[in-house]
């Protein structure tokens, strides 16, 4: 959505302060032995309790109220019975709506005892997603996300998940202006409106260039199978630049 007044701010920084609450409760809450089914009560009851309800499920029918994706897994993984390990590499992704807007936010969590090149890849993940926000602003090339994130991965030796784009949200999850690359994309040529709402989410890996679906139509996987991280801010394009609102508070 395109901001037109205060009250839509208002309720933006309200439901994106509600999803990084929750999402960083859910990372804190990550240890050995936790259903990620335990995880997902966790992060709903924290979203019903602000008075947030869970977009996966009111947009899309997802099985539960957020999404959590282990290993092998890389994004829209379903909460069940799996049961964390030492060592997993755990993305969990947490979107709600409230009075009417919606927020988008995710993240990448390395459960001890973490290898060197794990660490590295989820520090590095969310270096990637920063440089993307930093070329957010009204009036500046959507391509400029892509362009920085490109040259980011590039420069270390990393790949990007190239059929995961951000997207526009607010009025609902997935909304105006579409897909937007968080890879180089010579075909984009759209500019930044004042107010535009979205996310910057690129899908930072150590060889995948894909994701694809699984059995179960939901879970997406890496292809070819390497760790990957997802780390995931809603942003405003504004005439100062970005105004990232999914900042626990
Ligand atoms: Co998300
Ligand atoms: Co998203």
């Amino acid at each position: 959505m395109t901001i037109s007044d205060d009250s839509e701010l208002v309720r933006l920084r309200e439901i994106g302060r509600i999803v990084a609450n929750t999402l960083e409760a859910m990372g804190a809450a990550l240890e050995p032995g936790i259903a990620t089914e335990e995880l997902d009560g966790i992060g709903r009851a924290l979203l019903e309790k602000a008075g947030a309800r869970p977009a996966p499920q009111l947009c899309y029918d997802f099985p539960a109220a957020t999404c959590i994706s282990v290993n092998e897994e890389i994004a829209h993984g379903i909460p069940g019975k799996r049961r964390i390990a030492a060592g997993d590499l755990v993305n969990i992704d947490v979107s709600a709506e409230k009075d009417g807007i919606f927020a988008d936010t995710g993240a990448s969590f390395a459960v001890p005892p973490v290898p060197k090149h794990i660490g590295r890849l989820c520090r590095d993940g969310r270096k990637a997603m920063w440089a993307g926000i930093r070329r957010v602003g009204a009036d500046r090339p959507l391509a400029g996300i892509g362009a920085a994130i490109g040259e980011f991965a590039r420069r270390n030796g990393y790949t990007l998940v190239r059929n995961l784009a951000s997207h526009g949200v607010g009025r609902s999850l997935h909304e105006d202006p579409g897909e937007i690359a968080t890879w180089p994309d010579r075909a984009e040529r759209r500019v930044m409106g004042n107010g535009l709402v979205f996310t910057v989410e690129p899908f930072l890996s150590l060889g995948a260039e894909w994701a694809e679906g699984g059995d179960d139509g939901w879970t997406l996987f890496s292809e070819p199978r390497a760790p990957t991280v997802q780390y995931e801010h809603t942003v405003v394009a504004t005439r100062n630049g970005p105004l990232v609102v999914t900042l626990p508070g």
